[in-house]
């Protein structure tokens, strides 16, 4: 919990042009700096940033914000995590206590707390009875007691209402306890039942160590093996790496992190001292994890078992860490073993060996495809080239880039022109491509009227003031833009000095943050401020007429299909009441 003020003196201190150029190339164009956009794909620039106004929007897909948000968004650092950046590069000491500008209490805060009961819960249940089943099974496979302690493993024990009873007695309710995916059932009947059951418990943390999910193992052979916390408000699959909280300093300092897939894949190897580890759980790897991972180094080792390590959809989906202008090495393990057991058998330094073999992407690619396809069939070496091209084309080093290609030429015993040629050929699919809809789909829907109010609520208390009288902020639909409003009046009653990037920071909701920078953006482009705010009150008020006539129009449908009327008649009396408001 951050006061305000402080996060307003390390927002005075900060320049967001410095922050931004570190990540995106900046050019000045007037008074702003201008960059093709970071948040989606395009090749114009409309991306800005206000060195004024400390704020960054963009005109093609209304991403927007203050440099916390964008450290947020385009770093995916937490709230916290941006501002203790800021903080450190302004030389300003972050108090932990006090008040917050921010809402306490929030949906993700209590899913959070859930969550921590929840490991508790199980922590204890494994203390319990950690020399009956889970302990067993956990000796077995060889985990330590300090590192059952640091990963906070548990036991949810063989009941259908354990953990709703903990929870329950701490006063917890059993609709958070769904929202936090750890119960299941119907609401109606309330047969609640727990989620997780005689199963050993791994929670996944975030970077700040808080219990966002689980993934609970059986203890024998049976099915499924794993089960896992569903999608949650605090908990996106695909958005977070297992163990990373964990392992973050130590992928920096040793400028490289290796890449697993399970629980015990990364617990293992940690336990013997290979710490710049993280998992994915299972899934093919994502853009988002790739800009976590990124944060802390460029390099990356995957390592596979043998059976997997060939497959062509893996190796497809490891083109976007290229793109991303990733290092990227892949160790194979013997067929068979997977990191687990291969470094419980050998220990670090086999682990170590199998890291120092590693292929690089390419090499590995092109290895793997020549023993697959016979590379002296010309169909096949089509193949294998068609398959290569687009890893190639992802290569943005203009040295590199030719030197694998020289190498698969001879490799296939092919002329280098003709592979040219064919990678002139090739159009790659960008990364962004993936994105989907998330991060484009807020695209302009904000009442163009409305949002013209807001920017000139922002830039004049005079403004403001004639928007409270003539309209009244409880008349503004979009509840954004009337929240921002209301903010802005109160601090304005306080005498508080405003400026758009401490705004911005009062709120939680990434959308009003892009509100704000769209009004920001907007009042640039107004010239008559009074007789646009007349026009936009006219605007307004009709539509919200057009509104209260519809609604009154289709009740008086009901009431003619009722046969009311009584109802009919009031109703049509009131229609043309309103109605006269249109002359006006
Ligand atoms: N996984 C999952 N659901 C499954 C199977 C696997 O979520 N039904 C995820 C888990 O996170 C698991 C990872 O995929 O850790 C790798 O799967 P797998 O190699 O099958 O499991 P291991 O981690 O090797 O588990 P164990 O060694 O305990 O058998
Ligand atoms: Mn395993």
């Amino acid at each position: 919990m951050i006061p305000n003020e402080v996060i307003n003196r390390i927002l005075d201190k900060t320049d967001i042009v410095e922050i931004i150029s570190s990540y995106v190339p900046l050019k000045k164009g007037g008074q702003n700096f201008k960059a093709c956009c970071p948040f989606h794909k395009e090749k114009t620039p409309s991306f800005m940033v206000s060195p004024g106004k400390q704020i960054f929007h963009c005109f093609g897909c209304a991403a927007g914000g203050n440099v916390i948000s964008f450290l947020m968004k385009h770093e995916r650092m937490d709230f916290i995590e941006a501002i203790t950046m800021l903080a450190d590069k302004a030389g300003i000491t972050v108090p932990r206590t006090g008040v917050t500008g921010k809402t306490k209490n929030t949906l993700a805060d209590k899913l959070y707390g859930v969550n921590n009961l929840a490991c508790n819960h199980y922590q204890e249940n494994l203390a319990k009875e950690y020399s009956k089943v889970a302990g067993g099974y956990l000796i077995r496979r060889g985990i330590t007691e300090r590192m059952i302690k640091h990963f906070r493993l548990g036991f949810a024990r063989d009941s259908w209402q354990g953990l709703i009873n903990y929870c329950t007695a701490k006063g917890i309710e059993l609709g958070m306890l769904e929202k936090a995916g750890l119960i299941l059932g119907n609401a109606e009947g309330g047969n609640w039942y727990d989620r997780f059951r005689n199963r050993i418990i791994f929670p996944i943390f975030d970077l700040r160590n808080r219990a966002m999910g689980f993934g609970g193992r059986v203890l024998d052979d049976s099915l499924p093996k794993y089960i896992n916390s569903p999608e949650t408000y605090i908990y996106t699959k695909g958005r977070h790496l297992y163990g990373l909280n964990f392992s973050k300093e130590y992928i920096k300092k040793q400028n490289y992190a290796i890449i697993v897939e399970g629980y015990l894949d990364l617990i293992i190897p940690y336990q013997n001292d290979i710490r710049n580890i993280v998992a994915t759980l299972g899934t093919a790897l994502t853009l988002d994890q790739i800009g976590m991972l990124k944060r802390f180094t460029k390099n990356v080792i995957m390592v596979y078992d043998s059976d997997k390590a060939g497959e062509g959809a893996t190796l497809r989906g490891l083109d976007l860490l290229i793109e991303q202008d990733m290092n990227v090495r892949i160790a194979v393990l013997p067929k068979g073993s997977d990191p687990d057991s291969f470094v419980r058998k050998e220990g670090k330094a086999g682990f170590m060996k199998i890291l120092k073999e590693s292929k690089d992407l390419f090499d590995y690619k092109l290895g793997t495809l020549t023993a697959k396809f016979k590379k002296d069939q010309p169909h096949s070496k089509a193949r294998i080239v068609a398959e290569m091209l687009p890893t190639l084309s992802r290569i943005k080093n203009a040295v590199l880039k030719s030197g694998y290609l020289k190498k698969m030429a001879e490799e296939l015993a092919l002329d280098e022109d003709s592979i040219r040629t064919e990678l002139k050929k090739v159009k790659p699919v960008y990364a962004r491509d993936y994105l989907g809809p998330r991060d484009v789909e807020n695209k302009k829907s904000v009442n163009q009227a409305e949002l013209a109010l807001l920017s000139m609520a922002l830039e004049d208390a005079k403004f403001l003031r004639k928007i409270e009288e003539e309209l009244g902020f409880e008349k503004i639909q979009d509840r954004h833009i009337s929240t921002v409003m209301g903010k802005i009046d109160e601090l304005r009653k306080k005498g508080k000095k405003i400026t758009v990037s401490h705004l911005m920071s009062c709120f939680e909701d990434g959308k009003i943050e892009e509100i704000i920078s769209e009004a920001t953006s907007v009042a640039q482009t107004i010239k008559d401020k009074n007789k646009v705010l007349d026009d936009c009150f006219r605007y307004i008020k009709r539509d919200n007429l057009k509104k209260a006539l519809n609604n009154i129009q289709s009740k008086i449908k009901e009431a003619e299909k009722a046969s009311d009327t009584s109802k009919v008649t009031r109703l049509m009396s009131e229609y043309n009441e309103l109605i006269k408001g249109f002359g006006k």
